[in-house]
């Protein structure tokens, strides 16, 4: 079979963001560019030849394409084997488990996560490493500066790879092993968690409502929650993966899961609900009439990590992104571990969990996950929290209060104002950085400045910086409101605002999350002059 090497310009615009490139599907469909991207991965790797290499995608529009472009350019870069979830599927844990498990030396991975699909969505793709997790900056970096030198990438002339049936095939002189995409992960699960209370819970009438969101859990979902753990046959909603994710837009939030939240507020609302997104990483946690923040989730899951036998032995310490609330410090507080802060995104937290600092990482944006992949994980949150329902027999409600009655509430939100204008944005951040000097000191309402700062982070693993991770307005009674704008989107900017404050008092635990920030909203909205700047009167979404 003739590998063949084919002349190409660079692109400019090949910079991975929060979570690698993403673009929309017309940018990706344009002659060389993908191409490019992969060679440039492949360039900067230094995979030895005959490596084995992980690949796997959440099934949006032009997945499969992908898959066979980069199968042809892995065989035509000297890799031994590919290893490619059926159907080209693999959710984005599922992928990190596999790479992990079978110690490969990495994964490419095609989602571009919770954004839209289809032939007008949006597009994505990711390297991880060894670890299972996604590339750290310095690789990422990298690979944009070779993208941007590269004049050749190479690919073999082949016919497509059967990606449909399980079993290993050959391409040039490198191997195709396409593998089931549930059962590994599946197995994995299963160590973790406490199967058999699940399933009394659930067979002693427990009810629950699972939305997949037409997204790539849906499989992983019927046979975990259905098959193994005996939820009835519909527990599972949207189950079937579609290239357009059915037209909605696969993020399990408040907005965009509105048919489970439509069910969990209802009057026959099951006791447990909850989604994932588009590449299965993220989740949200529901009770009846009941949303647990994701800050909070994390903050629960690790109070009640015992109660897991995966976790029984104890947590090695937590992490968590620094506009995430610091629900979660307190626990670690009292459990005498540490936590660490770190900026956006989840490459920050491989090299805590490899050095074995962390047991258990979260993010605000729906993201959970521990040290048993290298990726946060939807379906692993849900499990746990199943765990915890069952061996502490408590509705989702009950379990959130007794828990803010412990350590007090976070009182958390996040403000996005999407598809903003870039340089409206830009100006924004660049308007509330200018005030900086003069804030400190300053009284408004009830709440007095203590601090405002640039966020950056020095990773103590491998000590690399990282600057410009969100300006972050701290006032004196611990409250803060930081400013972000988004890594993830593929048009215009995107506003993060994120609000927090601390409620000891039982008595107010059960206040609306915007009536108890009302006070620091109005700060946020004043000081960065946000009607002004972007002629909006309110948020796209609120969490
Ligand atoms: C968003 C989230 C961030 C998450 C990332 C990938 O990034 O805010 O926490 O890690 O998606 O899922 P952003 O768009 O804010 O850069
Ligand atoms: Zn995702």
């Amino acid at each position: 079979m003739s590998i063949k090497t084919i002349v190409t310009t660079p692109f400019a615009d090949q910079k991975p963001g929060t979570s690698g490139l993403r673009k929309k599907v017309t940018a990706f469909q344009s002659p060389r560019y993908l191409e490019n991207f992969v060679q440039a991965i492949f360039d900067t790797i230094q995979a030895p030849s005959g490596s084995t290499l992980v690949l796997g995608g959440d099934g949006r529009y032009y997945n499969r394409e992908a898959i066979q472009i980069i199968l042809k350019m892995a065989a035509a870069n000297g890799f031994g084997k590919v290893l490619v979830g059926q159907g080209g599927i693999l959710s984005t844990p599922a992928a990190s488990c596999v790479i992990r498990k079978y110690a490969t030396f990495g994964g490419i991975i095609l989602s571009a996560s919770h954004n839209p699909g289809g032939p007008d969505g949006d597009f994505g793709i990711k390297y991880n490493t060894g670890n299972g997790g996604p590339a750290p900056e310095k690789i990422t970096e990298a690979i944009y500066a070779r993208s941007k030198e590269l004049t050749r990438y190479r690919v073999i002339e082949a016919p497509d790879v059967a990606l449909d049936q399980t079993g290993t095939y050959a391409l040039g002189e490198m191997k195709v092993e396409v593998i089931d995409p549930v059962a590994d992960y599946a197995e994995l699960m299963e160590s973790l968690f406490d199967f058999t209370a699940i399933r009394a819970l659930i067979g002693g009438g427990f009810r629950l409502c699972f939305d997949a969101m037409h997204a790539v859990t849906g499989p992983y979902a019927r046979e975990i929650l259905e098959k193994r753990l005996g939820a009835p046959t519909g527990s599972v909603i949207n189950g079937v993966p579609l290239p357009d994710f059915g037209g909605g837009h696969p993020d399990p939030n408040l907005t965009y899961a509105h048919q489970l939240v439509e069910i969990m507020v209802g009057a026959e609302a099951p006791d447990f609900g909850a989604a994932s997104d588009g590449d299965g990483d993220r989740n949200m946690i529901l009770g009846r009439q009941f949303f647990v923040n994701p800050s909070d989730s994390l903050a629960i899951l690790a109070a009640n990590a015992a109660l897991a036998p995966g976790y029984a032995a104890g947590l090695a310490g937590v992490a968590r992104s620094m506009p995430t609330s610091a629900a979660a410090d307190r626990v670690a507080a009292q459990l005498g571990i540490p936590c660490f802060e770190t900026p956006t995104g989840w490459k920050f937290f491989g090299n805590l969990m490899d050095a074995g600092k962390v047991t258990l990482c979260g993010e605000e944006s729906f993201g959970t996950g521990s040290s048993h992949v290298r990726e946060k994980d939807g379906l692993w949150a849900v499990l746990f929290w199943l765990n915890i329902l069952a061996k502490r027999g408590l509705p989702v409600e009950e379990i959130a209060l007794r828990h803010w009655a412990e350590y007090g509430r976070n009182v958390y939100s996040r403000h996005d104002y999407e598809g903003l204008p870039s340089d409206a944005a830009n100006a924004l951040m660049a308007h509330l950085k200018g005030q900086f000097a003069k804030l400190p000191g300053q009284r408004f309402g009830n709440y007095q400045v203590k601090f405002c700062d640039d966020f950056s982070y020095t990773d103590p693993i491998d000590g690399s910086v990282s600057t410009g991770q969100g300006l972050r307005i701290g006032f004196e009674d611990g409250s803060r409101i930081v400013f972000r704008l988004s890594g993830t989107g593929t048009e215009g900017a995107t506003l993060r605002i994120y609000l927090e404050a601390f409620e000891p008092d039982p008595a107010k635990h059960g206040q609306d999350a915007q009536q108890a920030l009302a006070g620091l909203i109005v700060i946020a909205n004043e000081l960065s002059e946000l009607k002004l700047r972007t002629g909006r009167e309110k948020p796209t979404v609120i969490t």
